[in-house]
């Protein structure tokens, strides 16, 4: 079976989307976040505040590039795609058969998704717990950063902002299931 991967902002239901595949496909699946947190023997949050972003996104680079060693399902995080080398590793992946599905949401959408879990996301709440119109501003502003980057390393993308985890995961199924791209 193909690789199927999973990219998009913070809030896009990867994670979800993933346990959902793993459990209806009944293939292996790797949570990036988790395998870093493995990685460090601590949480996000902590990684950031305690080693930093580069730290953390070099530890994200190991857990990617040992989870495609292996044909799975794979839950990335938001940020995977801000690293040239990452994205050189995903496109090389779609160019040896993996699928890599984009959970493209708006940043309204992503916004309310993230306020639903203050503190775990440090890049955009991780001073403290924000209002409305601060999250959003923020994650629009991040979004714009790196809408390209998910579009670039992409195969395929599912609309996701009306849909709930298992529309989202029957969407994917579907796509990876007819092979469309
Ligand atoms: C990040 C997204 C998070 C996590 C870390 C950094 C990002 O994963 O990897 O907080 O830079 O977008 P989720 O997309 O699963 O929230």
């Amino acid at each position: 079976m193909r690789p199927l991967i999973l990219i998009g902002f913070m809030g896009s239901g990867k994670s979800a989307v993933a346990r959902r595949l793993k459990t209806q496909l009944g293939l292996p699946r790797v949570d990036l976040d988790k395998n870093i947190e493995a990685l460090a023997g601590k949480r996000i949050p902590r990684i950031f505040a305690e080693d930093g972003e580069e730290i953390f996104r070099q530890l994200e680079t190991r857990a990617l590039c040992e989870a495609l060693s292996e044909t799975q399902i794979v839950a990335t995080g938001g940020g995977v795609v801000t690293r040239e080398e990452n994205r050189k590793v995903l496109r090389e992946s779609a160019k040896s058969g993996a699928m890599i599905v984009y959970l493209r949401a708006g940043a309204q959408a992503l916004s309310q998704r993230i306020r639903q879990q203050p503190g775990a996301r440090p890049l955009i709440d991780g001073d403290g717990v924000l209002d409305d119109a601060t999250t959003l501003d923020k994650v629009q502003k991040l979004l714009e950063e790196r809408e390209d980057w998910y579009y670039d390393v992409a195969t395929a993308m599912v609309e996701t902002d009306d849909l709930t985890i298992t529309q989202t995961a029957a969407a994917v199924r579907y796509l990876y299931q007819e092979g469309i791209s």
